[in-house]
């Protein structure tokens, strides 16, 4: 970011990673995103980086939380009967931080109500490490072993005093921003989206890879965002919402053909979404951090497909860096055709030559 100065605009902000390390450097950054988490992401950050939180306050509030009884049927299904009232005191918590309106969340103190989120899931039959309500059995053993020695508000409190404990490290350690102005938005669908930057710095979400909101549906639940709502959100994510386009970009349709009858559908709504996406966005820089995905064991290099179709748009590559993915995993698992998942990623930076 700091070789290409300027205001920048990520349409796929995610948690917010652009817009915050924008905020750092001091450039003026736009970003949305479908998920209505969003802005509380980046405000947590933006506080934390500013050092305005107060930690002691949070930790007693956690502490605090009771809870007892609360009826919500999800609770139920998701939460072993025995951290019920903890996890309704965490959404107490939630509650009386947030204010929701239709799909929009909004918090004056939202490091308190993701760490409550967050401790609200640990409680939860989900498993610790994928971030999916995927309900593990390592994780019903764990919660089973906890409860049975009758150790869950001390597993709670220990949980408390890690993420504590990470936040004062933050607070001492992290360099002063320098600060400018960030704009964010959630629920806001990318091909709603008009806007523009100096350079747009983004990560499109991936082929046939993640459901986002399904990811959040149980912490959109918690903060009160209703069930109606997430499931219009969940209609129009990409790739799995209808998109058609006529484009014909050479790359792009030498793909469609290798990949299998059935799956042409989500290759053509995912590609055809970008596209209509960056018909309405403009910059003169276009950094794109996607990679090669597999769909059903064919590898689509996603970033070479948007780079020829950035092209036709009088665009040249100016730079590219890889990632090799060797610490992490990236969708590897054992119903992925390509077993190794994804082995890297590509950041490609583009520039506009009219
Ligand atoms: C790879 S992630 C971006 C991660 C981000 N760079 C970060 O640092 O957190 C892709 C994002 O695209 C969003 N997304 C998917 N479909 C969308 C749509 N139709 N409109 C807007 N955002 C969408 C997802 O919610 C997800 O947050």
């Amino acid at each position: 970011m700091k070789n290409y100065p300027g205001s920048y605009l990520d349409p796929f902000a995610g948690s917010g990673t652009v817009l915050v390390h924008a905020y750092y450097l001091g450039f003026e950054a736009k970003g949305y995103d479908l998920l209505p988490i969003l802005p509380l992401m980046v405000k947590s950050k933006i506080e934390i980086l500013e050092k305005s939180i107060d930690v002691n306050g949070i930790e007693e509030k956690l502490k605090g939380a009771k809870g007892g009884e609360c009826s919500y049927p999800w609770l139920e299904e998701w939460w072993p009967k025995e951290a019920k009232s903890l996890a309704c005191g965490l959404m107490e918590v939630i509650r009386e931080n947030v204010r929701v309106r239709g799909c929009r969340v909004e918090s004056d103190n939202p490091t308190l109500v993701l760490l409550a989120l967050n401790l609200a899931r640990r409680l939860s039959w989900a498993d610790d490490s994928v971030y999916k309500w995927f309900r593990s059995k390592v994780k019903r053993k764990k919660m089973e072993e906890i409860i049975a020695k009758g150790k869950l508000k001390q597993y709670y409190l220990s949980l408390l005093e890690r993420k504590v404990k990470t936040l004062k490290y933050l607070l001492q350690t992290l360099p002063r921003p320098k600060g400018s102005e960030v704009v964010v938005s959630g629920c806001k669908d990318v091909l709603e989206v008009r806007d523009e930057g100096d350079v747009i710095l983004t990560s499109p979400p991936y082929l046939q890879a993640h459901e986002y909101v399904r990811s959040f549906k149980y912490e959109l639940l918690m903060l009160g965002v209703s069930l109606e709502t997430v499931r219009v959100l969940s209609k129009l994510e990409i790739p799995y919402r209808e998109v058609r386009c006529n484009y014909e970009g050479r790359l792009y349709l030498e793909y469609m053909s290798k990949v299998v009858p059935r799956l042409r559908l989500i290759y053509r709504n995912y590609f055809c979404s970008l596209f209509k996406a960056f018909e309405n966005l403009k910059a003169e820089t276009v950094a794109l951090f996607t990679g090669p995905a597999s769909l059903n064991g064919v590898n689509i290099p996603i970033h070479e497909i948007m780079k020829e179709y950035f092209e036709e748009k009088r665009f040249k590559e100016v730079e590219r860096k890889e990632d090799l993915i060797k610490r992490r995993r990236l969708f590897k698992g054992r119903n992925n055709k390509n077993r190794n998942g994804i082995e890297k990623e590509v950041l490609l930076i583009l520039k506009t030559s009219q």
